[in-house]
């Protein structure tokens, strides 16, 4: 996909894991920009780009991909993807992997935007809030143009329960979950619909909270089951409705962790909310009404985050 001025845009995934290669996939499938994976493994991001453009001829699609260890072959990105980091083995929590990501995510952020100044930060490593606070400090960027992926995924999870819930299609559903990505996510029910249809009109609460839980455990389950590494096709989708949001400029209200001054009565912290994305990034976060209970499940979840940076800043 080309702007106005007929250039190609191009994304730099950072991290040619799991996530980063199924994410450069679905990027250069949907025709939406050039890709350059890096990593800091030689031969693996190189491997993965021309084993995606062995593909293109079948997949019909015309975009260049490139593997790279060199930040400079990043230079003049549009969008900049950080993958980069350990995703989380069974047993352990996201927050265990605080200090090494937290590293990872600062030269990774650092080391991509010396080349790309202009370029809008989408993070996807976790513990993903604190993340996301990371690569803003990092670079210092306006905060409408770094933002973290989580609420996408996350409502994508609730989303799915609850079609298969219903025996209906998923396309038929808009679910919405706020809050930081991990088990204190704020899943909304009374946003979330079925053809405009609030959920809590179509199920009773017992199965309304069966159908939370699951979301709210929805990465673990993954991880369960793989037992190596984490989920990476419903993150790649996620983070790819972010980039085609962003480059084609179709705005979207949906939710992702943005930088917090005073909406909710929260400052100073990144966490999942209803925004507005467009070309420029976070355009605007939107404050609905919350119950009484989710708006503490909001501050818990916002407290829980705090801790965290402080955490990461002081080691850092
Ligand atoms: N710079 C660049 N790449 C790095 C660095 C670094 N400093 N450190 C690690 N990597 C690379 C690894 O070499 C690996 O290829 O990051 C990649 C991570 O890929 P995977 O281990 O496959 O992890 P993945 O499943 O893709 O998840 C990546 O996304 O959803 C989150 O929790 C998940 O934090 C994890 C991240």
């Amino acid at each position: 996909m080309t702007d106005s001025l007929h250039r190609t845009y191009k994304v730099s995934i950072v991290g040619a894991g799991n996530v980063g290669s199924t994410l450069a996939q679905r990027v250069a499938e949907k025709n939406l920009a050039d890709v350059v994976l890096f990593d800091i493994v030689t031969g693996r991001p190189q491997g993965i780009a021309l084993d995606l453009m062995e593909a293109a001829g079948m997949e019909g699609h015309s975009r260049q991909l490139a593997g790279t260890n060199d930040y400079v072959d990043t230079a003049d990105s549009d969008l900049i993807v950080i993958t980069a980091g350990l995703p989380r083995k069974p047993g352990m929590t996201r927050d265990d992997l605080l200090k090494t990501n937290a590293q990872i995510v600062r030269d990774a952020a650092l080391g991509a935007i010396a080349h790309s100044p202009n370029a809008l930060i989408i993070v996807v490593t976790n513990p993903l809030d604190v993340m996301t606070y990371v690569a803003w400090q990092a670079t210092q960027i306006p905060t409408h143009q770094v933002m973290g992926m989580a609420g996408i995924l996350d409502s994508a999870r609730f989303q799915t329960f609850i079609a298969l819930e219903l025996g209906i299609s998923p396309q038929a559903v808009n679910a919405m979950v706020l809050g930081s990505h991990g088990d204190l996510m704020v899943p909304l029910p009374a946003y979330s619909t079925v053809s405009g249809i609030p959920i809590t009109e179509l199920m009773d609460p017992p199965t309304i909270d069966r159908l939370i839980e699951r979301t709210c455990n929805g990465g673990a389950e993954i991880v369960g089951l793989l037992q190596t590494g984490g989920a990476y096709y419903a993150p790649a989708s996620s983070v790819c409705l972010m980039v085609e949001t962003i480059l084609l400029n179709q705005p979207r209200i949906l939710p992702v962790t943005a930088y917090l001054q005073g909406e909710y009565g929260l400052s100073d912290l990144f966490l999942g909310m209803p925004t507005r994305l467009g070309r420029a990034g976070i355009e605007k976060i939107y404050e609905l009404t919350l119950t009484h209970s989710e708006k503490e499940a909001l501050s818990l979840s916002a407290q829980k985050v705090r801790e965290n940076i402080e955490r990461v800043m002081a080691f850092l």
